[in-house]
This record gives structure tokens, C-alpha cells and sequence, in this order.
């Protein structure tokens, strides 16, 4: 069965290791897959949520874009394009606004991690984002939506805008509620130094994340100095109830090589954990660092990537405009 794939990601810098084992690497995978039709956004809109440097931003966009590229995503099999330059997102996201409820909305758990203690001062953007996020995925009919754990919340709220608006304006199956495809298996890859965080750009250390955009030296450095606890490698996957990081590192190495937990586990069984991380370290470098280099390579083409992002928003506007003509159809525009 045809799939139409959508997923975005934040242009904010520091692209890391969860973005990509979380998310990029499932888009290669869909990319890659003849039957599936895919558009990935740069989400520019979601971004100026909190404050950006405009230079910087311009910048982060076109780095994310040469992270989809130098990860596998093919521009002639995928659309790739910066959310702004398609302004039914925008417009959409206001519609769709008048029919998320607000108590919806109040049980978003990122919206109360993200505006922390000081709710007041947080944008009106920051709380009605995930609608935004619901306008880009239901603008595109898509079906299936690759992305990591944290953002699970955020589609089932999707879900229930597409059920309330078909429901309200008497359009069965309009909009199309989608399924998230969330990897089973690690599919929230948490900070080097705390075992319960999940991985963020947010956060402050740098020792926290691998970034994509990492050197060799810094990779190594970083897994050297990655929490662990003084209990030797475990031999069942039970024996890693209760140790956060010993899990979250020995699920990076299986995703990294394509592992059961269980396969990983084995393999290390018995042996010391300083084994274990010079070995993963190997794996990160090998399979990161490539990475880096390829990013650098293509940003010194800007303008083959403004190239790809802007036939990519020509292709998206086509397919966002026309439903969000019959949006205006229905709702009495
Ligand atoms: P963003 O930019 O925060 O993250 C991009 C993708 O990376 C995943 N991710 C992780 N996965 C595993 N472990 C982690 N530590 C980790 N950190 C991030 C995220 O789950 C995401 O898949 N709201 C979204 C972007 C968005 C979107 C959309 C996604 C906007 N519109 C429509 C899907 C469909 C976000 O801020 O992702």
C-alpha cells in the first residue's frame, strides 16, 4: 500500500544524535522504500516559537537540509522544504486553531517542559504549536508520521483535530487522522549525563548530546565522559532495570548497528564497561563522523541547497494549496 510519509524537524542548530536515531534515520528508510510518497519540512515557523538569531536561523535551515541530504534523503524521490514558503501552513494553523480545544492544548507535556516555570512569559506560539504541527501533517493527507517518543503527544492531538473538524463540518474521513510510526526499540535516546533526560538540543551542556556536526575528538571525549554506574555490563536485558544509562548507551550502539537490545547485550556480556564504550566509540565515529563531513561538504553549495528548498516548496505548494482550498470550500470562506 502507497504511504504518504510527512515529518518535520526544527531548524535550530545542533541537530543531535536523537534527532537522528530517532527520526532522520527512519526518513532514509521511508525515502528509500519505492511505494511511499515523502515530503520532510524544515519547520522555520515552529523554530521562531522561542527567539532566533535570523542570521543564524537562515543558516540552521540550510544546515538541516544538508543533514537530510548527507544522511540519504534523495531530493528527487523526497520533497524537502522550509515551512514558511508554504503559507497554507500558516493559514491552515489558524483554522485549525478554532477547532483544537484549549483544554487540549493544556495537557501538552513539551509546551509545560519548554515553558518552564515562567508559563506568562512563554509566546502564544509555544502553546499553540503542536496545531501548527497538525496543519503541516493534515495539509498533506499523510498517513504515517516518522518521528521520536516525544512526540507522540503532540499526534494524537493531530488525531483529534482531523476527528473534530470532520465531525463539525459534517466531512467524513476530509482530513485524514495519521499514524505515528514510532521505532519500537529506541526511539527516545536520552542525555550522556543523566539517564532520565531525554536528549535535547535545549540543553545546556554540550557533554549531553552528540551533535551530528560532532569532530572525532570531541565523539571520544564525549563517550569517555558519558554517565555510567560501577555495576559491570549486564548479561539479561532485566539486569538493566534501573540503570538509565547503561540502557540508553547500549541502545545507541544496537540502533547504530541495527541490533536487538538483546544481540548488544550478549555480545558485551561479562566484559568491562570501559570495553564497551571504546567500542561504541568506534561505531559513533564511524558512522557520525562521516556525516560531518558530508554537511560541511554540501553547505559550501548554497546554492544548491536554496535550489532544492525552493523546487521543493514548489512541489508542496502544489499538493498544501489545493486542500486548503477546500478548506475555505467547507468551513464557508
Ligand atoms: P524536533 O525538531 O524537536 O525533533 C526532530 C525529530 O527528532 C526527534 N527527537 C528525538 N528522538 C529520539 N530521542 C531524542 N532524544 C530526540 N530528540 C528529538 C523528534 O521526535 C522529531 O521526530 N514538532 C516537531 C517537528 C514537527 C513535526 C511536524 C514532526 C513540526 N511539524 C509534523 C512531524 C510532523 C519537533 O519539534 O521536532
Amino acid at each position: 500500500m502507497e504511504k504518504k510519509i510527512f515529518s518535520g524537524v526544527q531548524p535550530t542548530g545542533n541537530l543531535h544524535l536523537g534527532n537522528y536515531l530517532g527520526a532522520i534515520k527512519n526518513f532514509v528508510q521511508l525515502n528509500n522504500s519505492k511505494e511511499n510518497k515523502c515530503v520532510f519540512c524544515v519547520v522555520d515557523l515552529h523554530a521562531i516559537t522561542v527567539n532566533q538569531d535570523p542570521k543564524e536561523l537562515r543558516n540552521n535551515i540550510r544546515e538541516t537540509v544538508a543533514t537530510f541530504l548527507a544522511s540519504g534523503i534523495d531530493p528527487n524521490k523526497s520533497i524537502i522544504f522550509n515551512q514558511s514558503q508554504v503559507s497554507a501552513h500558516s493559514e491552515a494553523a489558524w483554522i485549525l486553531g478554532c477547532t483544537a480545544r484549549m483544554g487540549w492544548l493544556n495537557r501538552m507535556t513539551q509546551f509545560k517542559e519548554k515553558a518552564g516555570k515562567d508559563k506568562e512569559k512563554a509566546s502564544i506560539g509555544l502553546y499553540s504549536y503542536p496545531v501548527l504541527m497538525a496543519a503541516d501533517i493534515l495539509l498533506y493527507d499523510a498517513t504515517h508520521v516518522p518521528v521520536g517518543d516525544d512526540q507522540k503527544q503532540h499526534l494524537e492531538l493531530c488525531r483529534d483535530i482531523a476527528q473534530k473538524f470532520n465531525n463539525d463540518f459534517k466531512v467524513e474521513n476530509f482530513l485524514i487522522a495519521p499514524e505515528p510510526l514510532i521505532q519500537k526499540e529506541f526511539s527516545r535516546i536520552m542525555s550522556l549525563k543523566d539517564g532520565s533526560k531525554k536528549m535535547s538540543k535545549s540543553e545546556i551542556s554540550d557533554q549531553s548530546r552528540i551533535n551530528l556536526r560532532d569532530e572525532k575528538d570531541q565523539i571520544v571525549n564525549k563517550i569517555k565522559k558519558a554517565k555510567t554506574d560501577p555495576l559491570p555490563m549486564p548479561s539479561e536485558i532485566k539486569d538493566l532495570d534501573n540503570r538509565p544509562e547503561a540502557r540508553n548507551l547500549l541502545g545507541i550502539y544496537s540502533s547504530l548497528t541495527e541490533a536487538s537490545l538483546e544481540k548488544s547485550i550478549n555480545e558485551f556480556s561479562g566484559k568491562n564497561f570501559s570495553d564497551f564504550k571504546n567500542t561504541l566509540t568506534q561505531v559513533l565515529v564511524d558512522k557520525i563522523s562521516p556525516l560531518a563531513v558530508e554537511i560541511k561538504k554540501l553547505l559550501n553549495d548554497k546554492n544548491y541547497i536554496d535550489k532544492i528548498l525552493s523546487d521543493g516548496a514548489q512541489k508542496a505548494d502544489e499538493i498544501a494549496s489545493k486542500k486548503i482550498k477546500k478548506i475555505h470550500e467547507i468551513i464557508g470562506f
